[in-house]
């Protein structure tokens, strides 16, 4: 018997819905993007976010189950990303799930928004082996993750300032490139002398895992400044591929120590980050040269997307793992946390307990 699960997205600026059979089986995924709203303010507004996604979350999901060929009733679970995002962004995603596995009666899963990131590379590879190591770069996080088996996960090492899309992003603003920065700066850096200029890498202690961006972005608007002070023209092809090599150095090494440290062959790619063309190619020819296994997502499925959330939901479901109709927006959830609300884990509430 195949599972149909329709999975919901609302944690940032992206309103996704997707219909996945049997956690890899993508009938449809639609991402409605709010990029260009939000472009001209130069990052995400917390409340236009949300109000787009009431706008546009009926349209969404409807053709998220036309697309799929697929009614209401066909659903054997409905699945919404909970935490981390912005807290009025995931709401809109939550109440409606929860409304939608009220009013169907079918199960709720409450599913980590890194968690659905992560799970992006079984969309990929269905057959993945554990224990796996995943490198997660998106907007918001970057961390370096052992997954031992489906949902246990321990986190190595993390920045302790900007993620690195974040840092994709502020320099770019500051070059005058635009949001978001991270696709812009990729295109810019194909055509860009990686050498051009000297910065630095942060790779803290010896040993460490974490990561740290913050003093790179500040040599980047340091660069900038001084160049405009003494009326130099920056070549911004150089500038983005020196910045872009200085993060995926940093990136890959920690990456290939922390699978060294650990034992582990495969190597997992998730977050907007891995859509980068740069970090792709370099941590697949470096993992390589160790024998060691490279899965990364297609691009589509590296930046937010609803597919990613039913696949994590789907390995949830087989454990029983289900979510109250008491499930709130966490914004600030950890990995490898669950907060449902009033401690009810594990457990599904039915119409007819209501009745
Ligand atoms: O995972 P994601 O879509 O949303 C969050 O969960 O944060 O990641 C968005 C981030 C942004 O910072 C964006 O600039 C970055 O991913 N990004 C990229 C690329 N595509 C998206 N960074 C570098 N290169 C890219 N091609
Ligand atoms: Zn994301």
């Amino acid at each position: 018997m195949s599972v149909v699960i329709l999975a919901l997205e609302t944690s940032c600026d992206e309103t996704a819905a997707a219909v996945v059979v049997d956690g890899c089986q993508v009938l449809s995924n639609i991402i409605s993007s709010q990029i260009d709203v939000h472009k001209k303010f130069g990052g995400v507004v917390p409340e236009v976010a949300s109000r787009k996604h009431l706008e546009r979350f009926n349209q969404v999901v409807a053709e998220a189950l036309s697309t799929a060929g697929l009614d209401y009733k066909d659903l054997d679970a409905v699945a919404v990303t909970y935490g981390p995002g912005l807290v009025g962004a995931l709401l809109v995603g939550v109440s409606a799930a929860k409304a939608m596995a009220f009013g169907l009666d079918i199960p709720l899963l409450g599913i980590n928004h890194l968690e659905g990131h992560i799970y992006a590379n079984f969309l990929t590879e269905p057959q993945l082996d554990f224990p796996s190591l995943c490198l997660v770069v998106s907007g918001g996080h970057t961390d370096l993750v052992y997954i031992q088996k489906h949902g246990s996960y321990r986190v190595l090492g993390s920045t302790r300032d900007d993620a690195a899309g974040e840092a994709f992003d502020k320099v770019a603003r500051t070059m005058g490139l635009g949001y978001p920065g991270g696709p812009l700066i990729d295109r810019l850096a194909r055509a860009g002398d990686p050498e051009a200029f000297s910065l630095p890498r942060a790779y803290l202690e010896e040993g460490s895992l974490d990561f740290s961006f913050s003093g790179l972005k500040s040599s980047v608007i340091n660069a900038l400044n001084r160049a405009s002070r003494q009326g130099q023209v920056i070549k911004k092809e150089d500038l983005a591929a020196s910045f872009q090599k200085a993060v995926t150095d940093v990136l890959v090494d920690k990456t290939l120590l922390a699978a060294r440290n650990m034992g582990v062959s495969t190597i997992l790619l998730a977050g907007g980050v891995a859509a980068n063309a740069g970090l792709r190619s370099d941590l697949v020819s470096r993992a390589r040269r160790e024998s060691r296994r490279v899965v990364i997502p297609a691009p589509l499925l590296c930046t937010d997307n609803a597919a990613m959330v039913a696949c994590a939901a789907y390995f949830k479901y087989l454990r029983g793992d289900l979510a109250p109709l008491t499930l709130n927006a966490v914004p600030d959830l950890k990995l490898g946390e669950e907060r449902y609300e009033g401690n009810f884990r594990g457990r599904v509430y039915r119409t007819d307990q209501y009745s």
